[in-house]
């Protein structure tokens, strides 16, 4: 038997592998990140596999330690700044992951309107990691971008490598940068990358800072459902499954490196058809209510060509009806909501 010191949160912890060789052949994952939405239906999921080790590192900002299983003994949690070098260097060096999801960002459209210098911080973050994984030995480095990246469009779907770029936006500038540097580091030193890019992703673990989870939240406690402008501007959504199917299928079957791909669902839907349909399914009496349009960064049109992603997936996406039944059937959910 091998006993190995792992830290999760502040406590150290003894997890025994049956053997040193288990230890050592474990696959190791570093997701930054992690204790949010998307990163812990990641980690979840990765989780159920017993020969992977899963390294969370988030400053829970605005994750969440609930988010996470932390009696799973091939999980371990440490509360840390990705952005931070010194941080960072610690954690990579003594991990020596063999890959690596660097899921952690200052997000949300009001809060990276309201903190546009912080956003920016997340360069240096990248840049780090990258440099890290370079330095010791990462097979994969998978990076969460955004449909942001597209900026207000200029056709539609949009399409990964035909589509130009309209980034004006810090959080678009910032993860344009990140996709730059994922190439440059392909290109000068050899790391293989792989760049997702989401557009909305909605799960049992999203905060009601984002458009699904604020307007269900909304109406199953009967308070008003709030548009800014007039709820014409449209978005396409994704259940947080087809997302995670999506990028552990690139992982497992080692598909799209050193590429970009477009992660999302196709169906249009305006905010304000959202809205009705949200009240409709949780049989609401809530009022929709609008706002003024917000300044900036509340882009009229979004839907992803996502060829690339449905033909791995290679069965239908999660409607948005059926997506939002289950985030009504979601304890977790609920939970989160102070629903029940
Ligand atoms: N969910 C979407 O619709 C969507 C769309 C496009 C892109 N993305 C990208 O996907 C990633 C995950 O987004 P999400 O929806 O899960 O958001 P989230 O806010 O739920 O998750 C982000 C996580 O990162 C952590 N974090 C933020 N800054 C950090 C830092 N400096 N150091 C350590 N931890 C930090 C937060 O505490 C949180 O747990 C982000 O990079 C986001 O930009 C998400």
């Amino acid at each position: 038997m091998y006993l190995a010191l792992h830290k999760n949160q502040n406590d150290l912890i003894i997890v025994a592998y049956s053997s040193f060789k288990q230890f050592y052949t474990m696959r190791k994952i570093l997701i930054t990140g992690g204790a949010g939405n998307v990163g812990s239906a990641l980690t979840a999921k990765l989780l159920q596999d017993k020969n992977t080790l899963v390294t969370v590192v988030d400053d829970l900002s605005t994750g969440s330690l609930s988010k996470l299983d932390l009696t799973k003994t091939n999980l371990q949690f440490i509360k840390a700044n990705s952005n931070d070098r010194q941080e960072m260097t610690e954690i990579m060096l003594s991990g020596r992951f063999d890959y690596v999801f660097h899921y952690a960002a200052l997000v949300g459209v009001k809060r990276t309107q309201e903190n546009p210098i912080k956003v920016l911080d997340d360069i240096d973050g990248i840049k780090n990691i990258l440099n890290l994984s370079k330095n010791t030995g990462v097979k994969r480095f998978f990076f969460s971008s955004s449909s942001e990246v597209y900026g207000e469009p200029v056709s539609i779907p949009q399409n990964e490598d035909t589509t130009p770029l309209n980034s004006r936006v810090p959080y678009a500038v910032v993860k344009n940068v990140a996709e730059a540097f994922c190439r440059s580091y392909h290109q000068e030193y050899g790391l293989n990358y792989t760049v997702f890019r989401f557009f909305n992703t909605y799960g049992p673990n999203q905060t009601t800072d984002f458009v699904m989870s604020k307007f269900i939240a909304n109406a199953l406690s009967g308070q008003d459902i709030p548009i800014y402008g007039d709820g014409s501007q449209s978005r396409t959504f994704c259940y947080v499954d087809d997302n995670i199917e999506t990028t552990i299928t690139a992982l497992n079957k080692d598909l799209f490196v050193n590429d970009v791909v477009n992660v999302g669902g196709d169906v249009i839907v305006s905010i304000l058809e959202l809205a009705n349909i949200v009240i409709r399914l949780t049989n609401s009496k809530s009022k929709i209510v609008f706002l003024p349009p917000l300044k900036d960064g509340d882009m009229t049109r979004r839907q992803p060509d996502n060829s690339k992603m449905r033909k791995i997936l290679n069965r239908e996406l999660v409607t948005i009806e059926d997506g939002i039944q289950k985030l009504i059937n979601a304890p977790d959910f609920l939970k989160q909501m102070n629903l029940i």
